[in-house]
């Protein structure tokens, strides 16, 4: 069967990694999540005492840069990569909402985003590959053969990683997570440089009331029909 590339972008917490997650795993694709690469090197930052809320040094994180290395690892019980930074596995420390607060930020960096892009272009060298994120159907593969969009209202994405967090123990407040969804889809649809957008052939979803289920056999039709197209 054909490998094809499939980039899905969208706002934050709209489940773009499920969605991204469940195909590959049907397709037997390599699944990346290129958030988490941002949110990794945003976690070193802070474990560098190099940003905090008062803290932003561009230069001084530009020259950090060149001492972190992501790395994703395959878990065969989770059936997808997780992320290393400099060896470690932050998997689950990159979800925080204190790393959630500053990544925009971080993301808005041009020479960030250009080391994040070239390691992300190189890991979807063969195709078979979804990668998930804000700028992957823009500028990481412009040429995939899938693009999705992804949307959903704050309130709805809000609630979501509301629910996320706390099944993980962490106390947060439901007007703190609705407050960074918003800052965070302002800054990643204003930012300079790749703001998220929606590429012109990208196949726009909002999920605000589909169930998982659903949408999933609504995306996973439409891959196969590019699949199986000559
Ligand atoms: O998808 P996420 O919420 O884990 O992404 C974390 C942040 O990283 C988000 O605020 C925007 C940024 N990001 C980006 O700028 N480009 C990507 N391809 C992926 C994420």
């Amino acid at each position: 069967m054909k490998k094809i590339t499939i980039a899905i972008d969208g706002f934050s917490s709209t489940g773009k990694s499920t969605i991204a997650k469940q195909l590959a795993k049907k397709l037997h694709y390599i699944y990346v999540d290129s958030g988490a690469m941002y949110r990794a090197v945003t976690l070193y930052f802070m474990q560098h005492d190099l940003i905090s809320k008062h803290k932003f040094n561009k230069n001084k994180l530009i020259i950090a840069l060149e001492k972190i290395e992501l790395k994703f690892k395959f878990n065969e019980k989770l059936g997808y990569g997780e992320i290393y930074l400099n060896n470690v596995n932050v998997e689950s420390k990159i979800r925080s909402l204190e790393v959630s607060n500053l990544v925009s930020k971080v993301a808005e960096v041009s020479e960030i985003r250009k080391k994040m892009v070239t390691q992300q272009q190189a890991m979807g060298i063969n195709k078979g590959i979804v990668m998930d994120g804000r700028d992957i159907g823009t500028v990481v593969f412009p040429k995939a053969e899938l693009k999705l969009f992804i949307t959903a209202s704050a309130d709805v994405r809000a609630k979501r990683r509301f629910d996320e967090l706390t099944k993980k123990g962490d106390k947060v407040s439901f007007d703190s997570i609705l407050k960074n969804v918003k800052e965070r889809d302002f800054i990643d649809t204003t930012r300079k440089d790749s703001p998220l957008i929606k590429a012109g052939d990208a196949i726009e979803i909002d999920n605000s009331k589909l169930g998982l289920e659903e949408q999933f056999q609504k995306i996973y039709k439409i891959a196969l029909k590019i699949i199986n197209k000559d």
